[in-house]
């Protein structure tokens, strides 16, 4: 298979890049700090989401590498850690630019190559955060339902013409890197909500620094995009994160937030 992936030159687009090449597949691997060239058999393009030209310029040169696009991988994505209250509507723009609009600006480049060759296959890199949101996350968490509503309506148009949609849900993987969550920049040690953001954003940090291995969650990919019939929602995450999606289904709305409430915020002792 030929394969697009946005958002390979770290964490789990990275991690997924090197499993689909380990199986056999030709990568073609965006980001904005690559350069063109090849490196342990994946070829390297630059590429900003945001940016409607880098999308197209990626989407020809890819073609010159290789003829078609099987499958299109979309792993690219950023988090602001804040407030809602701090969080700037620049901010929350700039985290759908790439968290949302990235993945439509990509799709609707790939779409007319796969309908033309009547199949294809994409996959977007959604969160359990895009099943249930949790406190200072607000514009990762608002990104990723957009994806998860969006990818429900491009599975039913896509079908007709053999096109295929999966979404990823990881949980917490040891993966990410800080520079992809900053904070937001009007929060500070004087805002109201400092003591529990800095106790929610260590528990992010802990549960992410102790998560899933990587380079499993890329084999899941690896494995589920070799399958004639790909899944429309594929969950990796560990036992509790399940349990958390689960519970969240079926808990009244504020029987559920107070158990996520406490667990991201934990007073400190006196
Ligand atoms: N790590 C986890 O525990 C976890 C859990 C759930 C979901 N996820 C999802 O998995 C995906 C990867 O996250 P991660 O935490 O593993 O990786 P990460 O280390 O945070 O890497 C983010 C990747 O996105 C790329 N990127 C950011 N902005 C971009 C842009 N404008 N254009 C193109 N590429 C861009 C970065 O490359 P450049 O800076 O070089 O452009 C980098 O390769 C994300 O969609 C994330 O939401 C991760």
């Amino acid at each position: 298979m030929i394969v697009w992936l946005t958002g390979g030159s770290s964490g789990l687009g990275l991690h997924t890049a090197k499993a689909l090449k380990e199986a056999g597949h030709t990568v073609i691997a965006g980001a904005r700090s690559f350069h063109e060239g090849e490196e342990d058999g994946i070829h390297h393009l630059l590429l900003d989401v945001t940016k409607p030209q880098s999308v197209t310029a990626f989407c020809e040169r890819a073609l010159t590498i290789a003829p078609r696009v099987d499958a299109l991988v979309q792993c690219a994505g950023i988090l602001i850690l804040g407030p809602c209250e701090e969080t700037s509507p620049e901010e929350y723009q700039r985290v759908m630019d790439t968290d949302f609009l990235g993945m439509v600006r990509m799709n609707q480049a790939a779409l007319p190559l796969m309908r033309a060759q009547r199949q294809g296959r994409i996959v977007m890199f959604s969160s359990i955060n895009g099943l249930l949101g949790i406190p200072f996350q607000s514009a990762y968490t608002a990104a990723k339902h957009a994806v998860e509503g969006y990818a429900e309506c491009l599975q039913m148009e896509a079908k007709p013409f053999g096109i295929q949609v999966m979404l990823v849900e990881p949980g917490d993987h040891r993966s990410g890197s800080d520079k992809y969550r900053p904070h937001a920049a009007a929060m500070s040690g004087a805002s109201p909500y400092a003591a529990e953001y800095e106790s929610s954003v260590a528990v992010i940090a802990h549960d992410e620094h102790n998560g899933s291995d990587p380079d499993v969650l890329g084999r899941k990919i690896a494995r589920a995009l070799d399958r004639k019939r790909i899944p429309f929602r594929k969950r990796i995450a560990s036992p509790d994160q399940h349990l958390a999606v689960y519970v969240h289904r079926f808990l009244p709305a504020k029987l559920n937030a107070d158990i996520l409430r406490s667990y991201y915020i934990r007073k400190k002792k006196p």
